[in-house]
């Protein structure tokens, strides 16, 4: 982290876990827990639990964000959701272009670009998520591979809107596996997500943006994974549903 000069972010992405009144109750609790955090705090809901979460965290220092929007403004697309829908709920954040969403639901580089401009013209800010499969990794491409997800997903993207954007370097096998990436990898990799986004906007710009590590993160690894310079944050899935880990995670972030 370099809290001199960028926020630390704590995203928790509770992905497809509790119902409405399960999730009030893990809000309540991590109003607790995170009451005198020194980084920012946000935990990302199921599109149901949205109101629920908001309602419970009113007031606290924690911030509410989706998981998805879908790009169109509005019209004949079954089960989704627009970035002005939750922009009037009240919602403040949104991730786009998670590895789930990439490998299950057909999400691409482009569409992903397509739903991070739209969710931005909504004035959500965005997670953006990158990362490389654990085959690119050992191909050695994963430079390329998150250089051109990172280039493709910004297409079009004004350096006042990069202002409302952080993005989460998730490499894919260390997602939900336990198998965390090195804190030498994990700097890597932003490091390389940096000096990207410095070829795109300059320096400040570069400088300013949050970028987290997402994978494996927990309460045993976080001090060592924030302790990277180049390391703002984390984007977490599994401890993030447990009020005492996440607390733990965001005490390290507050340091
Ligand atoms: P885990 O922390 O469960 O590995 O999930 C990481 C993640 O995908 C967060 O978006």
């Amino acid at each position: 982290m370099k809290k001199d000069v960028r926020k630390a972010v704590i995203a928790g992405n509770w992905k497809m876990n509790k119902t409405p009144s399960q999730a009030a109750e893990l809000a309540k609790e991590l109003r607790e827990t995170v009451a005198g955090a020194d980084c920012d705090v946000i935990v990302c809901v199921p599109f149901v639990d949205l109101q629920a979460v908001s309602e419970a965290v009113k007031g606290s220092n924690i911030h509410v964000g989706a998981q998805n929007c879908h790009f169109e403004k509005s019209g004949a697309f079954t089960g989704e959701i627009s970035a002005d829908m939750l922009a009037e709920m009240g919602v403040e954040y949104v991730i786009i272009g998670h590895s789930e969403r990439r490998t299950y639901f057909g999400e691409t580089d482009v569409t992903v670009n397509l739903r991070t401009k739209a969710a931005l013209a909504a004035g959500l800010k965005v997670i953006l998520c990158v990362g490389e499969y654990l085959e690119q990794r050992e191909q050695g491409i994963t430079a390329e591979i998150v250089s051109m997800q990172t280039k493709i997903a910004l297409a079009g993207i004004s350096a006042e809107e990069l202002k409302n954007v952080i993005i989460a370097y998730e490499p894919v096998w260390a997602i939900g596996t336990g198998k965390t990436a090195t804190s030498d990898q994990a700097e890597e990799v932003c490091a390389e997500i940096r000096a990207v986004v410095c070829g795109l906007y300059g320096e400040a710009a570069a400088e300013g943006l949050t970028i987290q590590y997402g994978g494996s993160m927990n309460a045993g690894n976080a001090d060592e994974l924030l302790s990277k310079v180049n390391v703002d944050g984390g984007l977490i899935g599994g401890a993030s549903l447990k009020a005492a880990d996440f607390g733990k995670i965001v005490a390290a972030a507050s340091k």
